[in-house]
């Protein structure tokens, strides 16, 4: 039968917003009607991008660095990525493993698109970051998540994973630190998700994007480090969240270059390249000072502090200390109620916006998702005022 003009094609019938934009545009109408809105509910850093970065930006377009680049990236920034990484975990990488592409978000989706076939099982985390399962369906693979546990300090439920990794796995996506939770993966989890992923024969995307954000002295094992993982591992990362350069998009991934060679080819076809002066800038970023970091890392760590003991001196809430990111994923299970009517509830009532742990899986509810990615006295009055709703709301 012939289809009607406005009957779109299936592989995009499952895709829905993000819910943290959704909660923006409600805040965003509230605050046109007069109402004080405090922003808890975006993950991005409330900073300005590295002052060093965007006048290396400037220099580049005023310099006219303003054509066309490799769609695999300009060389000089390819060799940046493959040393910094390296030096980060500890490997040597060649620049033709780096793919430079808008933002780290294609990093997800191009290699994914040049793994999976349909049927295939992805493995990924539930609560986790939305556009893994989006993009899992797109490309008509099965997504399979598996729980992340509170009392694991939000790491992965691993029997569940022994029992849904399988033959038909084709993929595994971790992503410590991790949205929405903050948590890492212990170490010894990491080998036994890398001794599956060999046994199983299939490949691992590592998402690092918040790696740079971590507050603990706990070493990181890079899953890309075991013996028999770097021709299975993709690592996806990015300057958005480190470098406060979430508008620029600019991201990379670090992979086989075999793998390479196909996602640099996706993006000749789709976006063709990342703007010129977007990478000169991520080269400055990169190779620049990096006092900078440690400083945003030093301020993210005191507001961690703050907005986790008052969440825990709310009476009803229990929130775990996360050990990177920039978002808490407190318990609010005793209010009895579901996390969107309590995300709507602290909304209105209280004029803060956050997310309900729903907008990131199933075994997000009872949750809810708040970022730090504002100032300490905004968090704090955020807290007041979320205490003040929940005592109402008790006694109700
Ligand atoms: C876990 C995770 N991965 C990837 C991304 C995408 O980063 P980018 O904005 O560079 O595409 C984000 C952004 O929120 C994220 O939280």
């Amino acid at each position: 039968m012939k289809k009607n003009h406005q009957t779109f094609a299936n592989r995009t019938a499952h895709l829905e917003p993000e819910g943290a934009y959704e909660v923006l545009a409600r805040a965003q109408k509230m605050e046109a009607d007069g109402r004080e809105i405090i922003h808890l509910e975006i993950g991005q850093p409330d900073f300005r991008t590295f002052p060093n970065i965007g006048i290396e930006g400037i220099r580049a377009i005023a310099a006219g660095e303003t054509r066309y680049t490799p769609s695999a990236g300009i060389p000089a920034l390819r060799k940046a990525i493959a040393d910094s990484t390296g030096a980060r975990i500890g490997m040597e990488f060649s620049p033709r493993q780096v793919v430079v592409g808008p933002g780290a978000k294609p990093l997800l989706f191009f290699p994914m698109m040049a793994l999976l076939e349909p049927g295939d099982e992805v493995i990924y985390p539930d609560p986790g970051f939305p556009s893994y399962r989006a993009i899992i369906e797109t490309m008509g693979a099965v997504p399979v998540p598996i729980p992340l546990k509170e009392e694991k300090d939000f790491s992965f439920d691993m029997e569940e994973f022994g029992r849904k990794v399988n033959d038909r796995t084709r993929l595994i996506i971790i992503n410590p630190p991790s949205n929405p939770t903050g948590g890492i993966i212990p170490g010894a989890d990491i080998l036994t998700l890398a001794e599956a992923a060999k046994k199983f024969d299939c490949w691992v995307l590592s998402d690092d994007i918040y790696t740079q954000l971590v507050y603990t002295d706990e070493p990181m094992k890079n899953i890309m480090t075991i013996p028999g993982m770097k021709e299975r591992t993709i690592i996806m990362d990015g300057f958005s969240k480190t470098y406060a350069m979430t508008g620029w998009r600019l991201g990379y991934g670090v992979m086989p270059e075999e793998l390479a060679d196909i996602v640099g080819l996706l993006l000749t076809h789709s976006v063709g390249c990342t703007a010129a002066f977007t990478q000169v800038a991520g080269i400055e970023a990169l190779t620049g000072d990096q006092e900078q970091v440690a400083a945003i890392r030093r301020i993210f760590r005191s507001r961690r502090d703050v907005i986790v003991k008052g969440l825990n001196d709310i009476p009803g809430i229990t929130c775990r200390l996360p050990k990177g990111a920039f978002y808490v994923f407190p318990n609010i299970k005793s209010f009895g109620k579901s996390s969107k009517e309590m995300a709507n509830y602290l909304l209105e009532e209280a004029g803060v916006a956050l997310l309900p742990g729903t907008s990131f899986g199933p075994m997000g509810e009872g949750y809810l998702r708040l970022t730090f990615t504002n100032s300490s006295e905004a968090i704090e009055k955020a807290l007041a005022l979320i205490k003040e709703a929940l005592f109402k709301l008790r006694k109700k």
